[in-house]
C-alpha cells in the first residue's frame, strides 16, 4: 500500500543567522492527520523551524516540501496553511475587532477580498475557539489568552488542511488553554495535520500523537509523547519564560500566511 504524501517533508534542514547556526540539520516527514508536538528548551530552534516552514526564514541548506509542493519553488498552496505566530503583535494602532482580525485570515496573496460567506465563516471560527460572543470586542480589551485565541481563529477560518501553531498556549489563562485543547482534539478527529509548538505538553497530552524534541537545532527524540508529570499542569500551573525579541530576524521574504492582522480592517 502506497502511504500517503507527506503534509511536512523536510530534509537536511540547516538555517544559519549570521556566524551562528541554529538549525544543524533537521529531518522531519509529517504525515496526514498526524497532531505532532515539537518541543525542546528554550532557544532549541523551535521558532525557527516552523517559521522555516512557513516560509518566513529561508534555509541556509536542506529543502522544505508542504502538501506536496516545494518552498524553494513557491508553488505551496499557502491557502491550506493555517499559522499562528508566538506573540501576539500587541498594541500597534488601529483598534482591530476580533471578527476584524479573524476575518483577516481570508484574505490570501492573491485575493483582496473577501469569499463570499465570510461573516459565517467568521462566527463559526470564534464559536470554534469560545468567542463567539466576543466577536465585536476590540482585540485591546481582550485578556492575554482571549487574544490568542483569535489568533487561532484566524487560523482556523481558512479551514486549513495543516495548522501550524506556536507555543499557543504559553502564559494563556486557564479557560484558553481548555478552549484550545477542545479545538485541536476536534481539528484532529476532523482529519486536520497539525505542528504545534509547546513548552509542554500540558492538556494536550492526550491529544498529540508524536512529540518531536529539539536540542541546540537538532531533532534529538522523534516518536511517542512523554509521559507527562504528575505534579505538572495541576490548576494555576504556569510557565513564563523570556524570549528575545531584540534580535533581527534573519533574511525575510514575503508570505500571504503571516500577513499581520492589523494591516487589513475589512
Ligand atoms: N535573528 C537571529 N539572529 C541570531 N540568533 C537568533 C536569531 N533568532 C533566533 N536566534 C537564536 O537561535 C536559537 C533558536 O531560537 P528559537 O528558534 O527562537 O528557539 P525556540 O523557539 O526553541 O525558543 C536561539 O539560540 C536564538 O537565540
Ligand atoms: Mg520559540
Amino acid at each position: 500500500m502506497r502511504m500517503s504524501e507527506p503534509v511536512i517533508e523536510v530534509e537536511d534542514l540547516h538555517v544559519h543567522a549570521g556566524a551562528s547556526h541554529i538549525l544543524r540539520g533537521i529531518g522531519l516527514t509529517v504525515r496526514p492527520g498526524e497532531a505532532v508536538a515539537l518541543l525542546g528548551a528554550n532557544g532549541s530552534g523551535k521558532s525557527t523551524l516552523v517559521k522555516t516552514l512557513i516560509g518566513v526564514i529561508t534555509p541556509s541548506g536542506g529543502t522544505v516540501r508542504l502538501l506536496g509542493a516545494s518552498l524553494a519553488d513557491d508553488h505551496v498552496p499557502w491557502e491550506r496553511v493555517g499559522y499562528v505566530p508566538q506573540r501576539v503583535g500587541a498594541g500597534t494602532g488601529v483598534p482591530s475587532t476580533a471578527a476584524e482580525v479573524v476575518a483577516s485570515g481570508l484574505l490570501s496573496g492573491r485575493r483582496w477580498w473577501l469569499p463570499r460567506g465570510w461573516r459565517t465563516r467568521v462566527r463559526e471560527a470564534l464559536e470554534e475557539v469560545g468567542l463567539a460572543d466576543r466577536a465585536e470586542s476590540a482585540m485591546h480589551v481582550l485578556s492575554g489568552g482571549q487574544q490568542q485565541r483569535v489568533l487561532i481563529a484566524r487560523a482556523l477560518v481558512r479551514d486549513p488542511d495543516l495548522l501550524v501553531l506556536d507555543e499557543p498556549v504559553a502564559g494563556v489563562d486557564r479557560p484558553s488553554q481548555e478552549a484550545f485543547a477542545a479545538s485541536v482534539r476536534r481539528l484532529v478527529e476532523r482529519g486536520v495535520t497539525v505542528l504545534v509548538v509547546l513548552h509542554e505538553l500540558g492538556e494536550l497530552a492526550g491529544i498529540v500523537t508524536r512529540a518531536v524534541v529539539l536540542r541546540h537545532g537538532r531533532v534529538v527524540h522523534d516518536g511517542a509523547p512523554p509521559h507527562p508529570r504528575a505534579d505538572h499542569d495541576a490548576a494555576g500551573h504556569r510557565h513564563v519564560h523570556p524570549h528575545d525579541d531584540s534580535r533581527p530576524t534573519p533574511a525575510l521574504t514575503q508570505n500571504p500566511v503571516t500577513g499581520s492582522p492589523e494591516e487589513v480592517a475589512p
